[in-house]
């Protein structure tokens, strides 16, 4: 989709053609290796006149100086070098990209004056590049024909200059197989509903086969068979019919009991016979967000063989409005064996989940199940856009969850769950409701979800404010920023591998 930049990895040597860039840390300091390109005098006089101060992915482009062989020289910030994260070098990687405009050869002096720079540092970085040069523009038949918009002709050629290219080539490996899935899931995202419903959906996840994955999707008939009757309450009101998918990739030891992932997968959701309202409906293109994440995680833990055994599972329904549409008073009864009324057809999202958890549960007993959903406006008035709501019955995981989301800058917040707000969903005519009362929405959600997953240690992520309408940073442009990869990815790799 995007003009991807084909990048490798080089020894510090000369630079004589094309884009240089330099990072800068706080005060304007710059590392010999930098210094070295126009030399120490000039580059400090660049950096005075400009007044550039180095701050975290602040950049600066300026033409080169006369006397050298280069087009421009291109100044990166990274702050403070003993303060820098993962997330930092993400920042400071796209911030390098967002400058390297339409030229087709660029090097990278990946130094800092004072601090090393570690394989692990340079992967980031060039991850940073690749998540920052995704747009979604498979739609626009006129590109770049505006002076402000030019396109890059070719991907660009982009050499990172680093102290030991073989262990930076790597570990950036691994940062490709992430960056895949990411780009994956925020494509999925993107998508408008008429062009990916549920069965287009099960499609794209049958690709991951090349990756030796092992999939299976679920027909309507099969999910009959199976009782999945809340999933398919949800489904009935379009004309195109619902799928669940289900993953398998086996990268750990035979025995191994799988860690799951499911996702909520609603095409579009036009909140049912409750409607919603038209202003911003078209974002409801976005409510299969959870789902994306999981397949973009499963394409990204295959791609870059993850030591561990997984399942994920996505049930894929559109929420519509046709004459077989569900009405608010009806009561389904979902594979649990448990009964529910359906007091309001837009909380569909904990409708399907209902059935892939107790799903996923029943058939694959993981060690652990998190979900991922795009649940509730709720949580937006509650976290607003910059974390993710954490929900869990266990305070390992929990703990594990919101330790990867402050590594990778995927950041969560932990929400509480209790029986106060469990008996909100109680109701006279079934075994419960899908709706609560006017407060603490939701937490109401995930105490729905809760009554599925049994004694399994389980977490619900809600990210209706993190996956979609995301705003811009310096590693997403994306409308769908691909939220619960890259947390997903670094979860695994720190607990569940080897
Ligand atoms: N998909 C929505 C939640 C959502 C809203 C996601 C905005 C992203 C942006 C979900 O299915 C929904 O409609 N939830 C309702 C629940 C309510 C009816 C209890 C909501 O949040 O209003
Ligand atoms: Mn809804
Ligand atoms: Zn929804």
């Amino acid at each position: 989709m995007s003009k991807r930049p084909s990048i490798s990895f080089a020894k510090f040597a000369a630079v004589e053609s094309g884009t240089a860039i330099l990072l800068v840390a706080a005060e304007g300091k710059t590392a010999a290796e930098a210094e070295s390109v126009v030399g120490p005098a000039l580059l400090s006089r660049i950096i005075d006149v400009s007044e550039f101060k180095g701050k975290l992915a602040a950049s600066l482009s300026t033409i080169a100086p006369a006397g050298t062989e280069l087009e421009r020289l291109v100044l990166v910030g990274s702050g403070d070098p003993a303060k820098l994260k993962a997330d930092d070098w993400l920042k400071i990687g796209g911030a390098a990209l967002s400058k390297i405009g339409t030229a087709k050869n660029a090097t990278v002096i990946l130094a800092l004056s004072g601090a090393e720079v570690s394989a692990e540092n340079a992967a980031d970085f060039a991850l940073g590049m690749l998540l920052r040069a995704y747009t979604f523009d498979k739609y626009k038949t006129k590109k770049g024909k505006d002076e402000d918009e030019k396109e890059q002709k070719t991907a660009a050629n982009i050499t990172i200059q680093v102290a030991d290219p073989h262990a930076a080539k790597k570990a950036f490996t691994n940062a490709e197989a992430v960056a895949d899935g990411v780009v994956l899931a925020r494509d999925l995202v993107n998508e408008p509903a008429n062009i990916l419903g549920p069965v287009e959906f099960a499609e794209r996840v049958e690709e991951l086969k090349k990756l030796d994955v092992k999939v299976e999707i679920l027909t309507e008939k099969d999910m009959k068979k199976l009782g999945m009757g809340s999933l398919l309450g949800v489904a009935q009101g379009s004309a195109r019919p619902a799928r669940l998918a289900i993953m398998e990739w086996h990268g750990g030891k035979g025995k191994d009991k799988p860690i799951a992932f499911v996702g909520k997968g609603v095409t579009f959701d036009s909140g049912g016979v409750s409607i919603k309202p038209a202003a911003g409906m078209d974002e409801m293109k976005g409510d299969m967000g959870g789902a994306a994440a999981v397949t973009g995680l499963m394409h990204a833990l295959a791609s870059r063989k993850a030591k561990v055994n997984v399942v994920g599972i996505i049930g894929i329904v559109e929420n519509m409005i046709n004459g077989e549409a569900q009405r608010p008073g009806d009561i389904v009864t979902s594979m649990s064996g448990q009964t529910i009324e359906v007091l309001n057809t837009d909380a569909e999202g904990r409708l399907v989940l209902a059935d892939a958890l107790y799903y996923c549960n029943d058939r694959f007993k993981p060690k652990f199940m998190v979900n991922l959903a795009t649940l509730t406006g709720a949580i937006m008035v509650a976290l607003g856009v910059y974390r993710a709501g954490l929900f869990s019955n266990d305070d390992t995981l929990a703990g594990q969850l919101f330790d990867a989301g402050e590594g990778s800058g995927e950041k969560l917040w932990r929400m509480p769950l209790g029986d106060e707000y469990d008996k909100l969903i109680d109701t006279k005519n079934a075994d419960m409701k899908n709706i609560g009362g006017r407060h603490g929405g939701a937490i109401i959600a995930a105490q729905f979800l809760q009554r599925f997953v049994g004694d399994t240690p389980w977490a619900h992520l809600d990210v209706a404010g993190t996956a979609m309408g995301s705003p811009a940073t310096e590693y997403s442009q994306s409308w769908a920023s691909g939220f619960g990869v890259r947390l997903l990815d670094r979860l695994v790799r720190d607990n569940f591998e080897g």
